[in-house]
């Protein structure tokens, strides 16, 4: 599998706190990563490197050979378009309602008629079995539902790139399993890359092509679940067996 993004010798810190420290990631293209870790150990802040959302203090990113430039705000913006995110909190907009919401990036980015966002919305709300929801309003959906929507708003704008960012946090069982499909199918049928943050051992067992533990600013391993299961690494075995804070 070719690589689809490259993260190179990447230093990051905030306000003297150093959070990524040489950081090395590369994603293949059409995988399922998860990446794993402590909460507060910087991967919200590699997924927004990845992304081009914050600019390293040092080090590169890469889309296939393609060095991004941070400061090149053009480019940046077609490079962002490449990425679909899906945040923990969903972060809908509470005053629009669900066609709405998944409609916004379409009406906004691109110039398409009413008709055709229509047509693209109600494909997707089909895909995601959320047609019945189309018209209610984001306060009268269940946490399964919003992550479904958000999920919804990410792939009508067709991304090459999926990025979970604890997508199962706060779901019961039965939920996170439909998620876990969902991100599954979605990966397959779609032929996109997903990079998935996860706290959830059982989910990335479930989802993942590859597993990197990220700890102390720096991917320390890298590998399949049965790899990574069997690894004598001691961050990684905090992290199987469950041992991190949330
Ligand atoms: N925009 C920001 N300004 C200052 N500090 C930040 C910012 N974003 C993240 N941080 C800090 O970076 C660290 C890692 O955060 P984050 O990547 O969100 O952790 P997590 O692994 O739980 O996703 C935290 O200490 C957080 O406070
Ligand atoms: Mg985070």
């Amino acid at each position: 599998m070719n690589e689809i993004i490259k993260v190179k010798n990447v230093y990051k810190s905030f306000k003297g706190k150093e959070i990524l420290k040489g950081l090395d990631l590369s994603v293949k293209e059409g995988e399922c990563i998860c990446i794993m870790g402590r909460s507060g150990c910087g991967k919200s802040v590699l997924m927004k490197i990845m992304v081009g959302l914050f600019k390293p203090d040092f080090g590169d990113v890469f889309y296939r050979d393609e060095q991004l430039v941070f400061d090149d705000f053009s480019k940046l913006r077609k490079y962002r378009r490449r990425f679909g995110m899906v945040f923990q909190n969903a972060a809908l907009f509470d005053y629009l309602n669900v066609y709405d919401n998944i409609a916004f990036g379409l009406k906004y980015n691109y110039k398409i008629d009413k008709k055709e966002i229509k047509k693209i919305v109600f494909s997707v709300l089909d895909e995601l079995q959320l047609t019945d929801s189309a018209y209610v309003f984001p306060a009268e959906l269940s946490g399964g539902m919003k992550k479904r929507v958000a999920l919804a708003r990410a792939l009508v704008l067709e991304p090459e790139i999926l990025i979970y960012d604890e997508p199962t946090t706060g779901l019961d069982a039965i939920m996170v399993r439909n998620i876990d499909r969902l991100i599954k199918e979605t990966q397959i049928k779609r032929n996109t890359t997903s990079i998935v943050i996860t706290h959830d051992v059982n989910s990335a067992y479930r989802i993942a092509d590859t597993i990197a533990i990220h700890s102390e600013g720096v991917i320390k391993e890298l590998g399949t679940m049965d790899e990574i299961r069997n690894s004598k690494l001691k961050e990684t075995r905090l992290i199987l067996e469950g041992e991190i804070d949330e």
